[in-house]
């Protein structure tokens, strides 16, 4: 995770953002502090990386790395104003040990694109991430990567739109998907929590799945009482300051999966 201590919004790079509308940095960290509490109160580990002055956007982990099996394919990102992001991430984990970190040819935003499973990554298009992103990725680390198309810029990111639960099975807002991509999900996933519009307005798909924990924005109401429902142990946090910027608790996060 990284701390956001130079968190803003002064661009827009995708729908959420407003520059004029400001964002209050003090309630970020704050709201931030209690996501990274919650991680370690369920007894996860935490690593942070140093945040940069001049990249506003850095809080959002999720997007500087894959790692899987120990192996980290680096991040290229599409907008000219996150790019200097990619290589402190890479660096990130070379000084921390990793032997195998890829640098990337394809545009590519990690985890922000790239959700992974047991037997295959689930890789999103359309808005950020190069499809041949998608082919880098799958030959980086030997997992099959399946293509998924995004088509509503607000869910510009598959993990806007879709979330593992755990190794196997996904929580996901059709909505965002293509018509071809939904049936991909339908024939992968038919035991899948589908998850309505007001729950993805709120960024409700942007969640955290363990297996047996989810990690959610609190405004998600129906989804959350779903999970429930399903058996899964819910834990609501608030990052609406985050929001403003299109982020939540996922966007926060990168999975380090050694
Ligand atoms: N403002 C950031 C951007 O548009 C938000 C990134 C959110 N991260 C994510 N994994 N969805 O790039």
């Amino acid at each position: 995770m990284c701390r956001p201590e130079f968190f803003a919004v002064e661009y827009a790079i995708n729908p959420w953002m407003d520059p004029s509308a400001g964002a209050d940095r003090d309630r970020a960290i704050a709201q931030w502090e209690a996501l990274r509490q919650a991680y370690l109160d369920l007894g996860h580990t935490v690593d942070l990386i140093d945040p940069i002055e001049g990249l506003p956007d850095m809080v959002f982990a999720a997007n500087g790395a894959l790692v899987v099996d120990g192996r980290v394919y680096g991040a290229k990102f599409a907008n000219a104003e996150r790019a200097a992001e990619g290589p402190a991430y890479a660096d990130w984990f070379r000084k921390a040990g990793f032997a195998e970190v890829i640098d990337p040819q394809h545009t590519n935003e990690g985890e922000g694109d790239f959700l992974t499973l047991d037997d295959f990554i689930l890789a999103g298009t359309g808005f950020r991430t190069d499809i041949a992103a998608h082919k880098e990725a799958q030959e980086a680390l030997g997992r099959p990567v399946i293509t998924l198309q995004l088509v509503d810029p607000r869910f510009y990111h598959l993990d806007t739109a879709l979330f593992p639960l755990d190794g196997h099975n996904v929580c996901y807002y059709p909505g965002a998907f293509s018509e071809g991509s939904r049936r991909v999900l339908e024939s992968l996933f038919p035991d899948a929590v589908i998850a309505g519009h007001a729950d993805a307005e709120v960024l409700g798909l942007n969640a955290v799945g363990d297996g047996r924990n989810v990690v959610i924005n609190a405004e998600a109401t129906a989804l959350i009482e779903e999970l429930g429902r399903r058996g899964y142990q819910v834990v609501p946090v608030d990052l609406s300051e985050l929001r403003k910027a299109g982020g939540g608790p996922k966007c926060c996060t990168l999975e380090i999966r050694r």
